[in-house]
């Protein structure tokens, strides 16, 4: 059983597609643990994004990561960090598959509805990022 944070991201939420996200996620058998909606500050979208601070897109990344609000879960399952990134598709819509969300609904690679933690480690980091252990609800089925 794995755990990995998912982010409707703001073009996500003001495109209305909060629910269509959630439900890929469950409809692959994956259960939500932690679920909010938050609007962060451009220091808060620094700090989730730091391990890309030196890259060219950082500063329009997280200008666009606070721009409005965002829906983050914890989703758990079998295999759950790639499950998630396969039901997204690649960054760029251009490049990702048919029947992903990203092909479906993305703009651009940056403004790409989703995100999703590509590893355990940044897993970790991340959900820690957002939620603490009152946050996350075991859970049987
Ligand atoms: P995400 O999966 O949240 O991880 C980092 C984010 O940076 C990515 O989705 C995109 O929103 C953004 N990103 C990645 N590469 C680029 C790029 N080349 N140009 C602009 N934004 C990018």
């Amino acid at each position: 059983m794995e755990r990995t944070l998912s982010i409707v991201k703001p073009d996500g939420v003001s495109k209305n597609l909060i629910g269509e996200v959630i439900g890929r996620f469950e409809k692959i058998g994956l259960r939500v643990v932690g679920l909010k909606m938050i609007k962060l500050s451009k220091a808060g979208a620094e700090g989730f994004y730091a391990v890309h601070k030196e890259r060219p897109f950082f500063p329009s990344l997280t200008e666009f990561m606070s721009s409005g609000p965002c829906v983050v879960m914890v989703l758990e399952g079998e295999n759950a960090i790639s499950r998630v990134r396969e039901t997204m598709g690649a960054t760029d819509p251009a490049k990702a598959a048919e029947g992903t969300i990203r092909k479906a609904f993305a703009s651009n690679i940056e403004k790409n509805i989703v995100h999703g933690s590509d590893s355990p480690e940044s897993a970790s980091f991340e959900i820690k990022y957002f939620f603490n252990s009152l946050g996350i609800c075991e859970r049987d089925s």
